[in-house]
């Protein structure tokens, strides 16, 4: 089964609305076009809404990063699916691992969010994975399969349709560190087997799993050969669009 790839920029508190359209003009015109990959950016919140029509002649679908899980309500400082949508964002990224540890999202959390995301007919990017001490301790497969099964707990097989997953080893964000080729691929082929035995062989071989921890233009072609990585979630490297491109050309 052929599964289309992603690659994916999460720009954190990064880009104002002038950086952004300047990034989307530079991106427009490197581009080329017809390619078989869905390209997907997470801005701020602001900036969604005014980048909207550019990024979508650039071919490229909008995402925010975060969502509150009540339909809305005296939440200050949240922000609501609905608010999400009107702004033009068609993806949210749920359980990045820079929300679980400076912000204390759970995974019972994660999972509200996912539903109500889901139910709200956004698509969903699950970031999971683990700590460096996780790593050393050898509990990376289970930490990682609990937060799959939590963070999808109560999802219908047919929603799972419109998630992603995206494996994030917390040590290698934003650190330079990256995952080898080969310890990714097995994480990854862990993920979908966990898929498989809890949702089912269809839908697992379906699923696109992304690689994301200090992707750059010299480690993306090894990680994006791997059979189960479907993609990248970029952080730091997608914010030079030149970088971006880059990785484009990696997969
Ligand atoms: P870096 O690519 O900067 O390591 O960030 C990865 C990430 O957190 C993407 O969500």
């Amino acid at each position: 089964m052929s599964r289309k790839q992603i690659l994916a920029g999460n720009w954190k508190m990064n880009q104002t609305i002038t950086e952004a359209r300047n990034w989307i003009r530079i991106y427009q015109a490197g581009q080329k076009k017809g390619f078989r990959t869905d390209v997907l950016l997470f801005p701020s919140f602001t900036t969604l809404y005014p980048v909207s029509k550019e990024a979508m002649k650039a071919g490229i679908t909008l995402g925010a990063q975060n969502i509150h899980e009540a339909e809305h309500g005296a939440f200050t400082g949240e922000i609501s699916a609905k608010m999400l949508i009107e702004a033009g964002a068609k993806w949210v990224l749920v359980g990045h691992s820079e929300r679980r540890t400076l912000f204390g999202e759970t995974d019972d959390r994660i999972n509200l969010k996912v539903r109500r995301a889901l139910f709200s007919e956004l698509r969903v990017i699950l970031c999971v994975g683990e700590t460096l001490e996780e790593r050393n301790a050898g509990t990376h497969q289970e930490v990682v399969r609990q937060q799959v099964i939590n963070g999808l707990q109560d999802v219908h097989k047919s929603d799972l349709a419109h998630v992603v997953i995206a494996y994030e080893p917390v040590w290698a964000i934003g650190t330079g560190k990256t995952a080898t080729p080969e310890d990714a691929q097995e994480m990854h082929a862990a993920i979908r087997q966990i898929i498989n035995s809890e949702k089912g062989g269809e839908i697992a071989e379906q699923m696109r799993i992304l690689y994301g921890g200090s992707v750059n233009k010299e480690n993306a072609a090894a990680l994006f050969a791997c059979p189960d990585i479907d993609g990248g979630l970029v952080g730091g490297a997608s914010l030079k669009v030149e970088s971006f491109l880059s990785i484009f050309r990696a997969l």
